[in-house]
């Protein structure tokens, strides 16, 4: 689809989520949450759709969108590998998990590879603390992670 194809349409659907937001209080996070919910990120299209929306900056909105992590303003690889790095994963071995994932991956957090991948990033509980230490590739949960499990997840992600 050409590129001012896909704006139109970015743009078209950002304004419908704006629209069913736009009376209610404190409405960009919510809206910045569902137009992630409907890409995976948010696009350039979608950020200026909003500022206008709710006629704010177009910096005001990109700075909240780049403030917090939750948020995406490049497109994720086509893995998520999320690494538990809370307290009971961390007591079992977890940092030694998160740091041969940045070594071996050449990713630091919230980094997309090249290739596009794989995105790398840090968790905070995935609610498997029995079974730590714990990751998520996609949307499946892994845990207790060994040296050779966890080799045949970094081999997963690099496809
Ligand atoms: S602390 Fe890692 S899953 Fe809960």
């Amino acid at each position: 689809m050409p590129v001012q194809d896909q704006d139109a349409r970015i743009a078209e659907q950002t304004r419908l989520v704006v629209e069913r937001h736009a009376t209610t209080e404190g409405p960009l996070l919510p809206i910045l949450h569902e137009v992630q919910e409907e890409f995976g990120w948010l696009p350039p299209a979608a950020l200026r759709t909003i500022a206008e929306g709710l006629n704010l900056g177009r910096a005001e909105v990109h700075g909240v969108a780049t403030f917090y992590h939750d948020f995406r303003t490049e497109p994720a690889g086509r893995h998520r590998l999320k690494i538990c790095r809370a307290e009971a994963c961390q007591a079992m071995g977890g940092e030694r998990i998160a740091e041969r994932a940045r070594a071996e991956l050449g990713l630091d957090w919230h980094e997309t590879a090249a290739d596009g991948s794989v995105t790398l990033e840090p968790v905070y509980c995935l609610g498997l603390c029995a079974c730590a230490p714990a990751a998520m590739v996609d949307d499946r949960l892994e845990g207790r992670l060994d040296a050779d499990r966890f080799a045949r997840i970094l081999a997963e992600v690099r496809t």
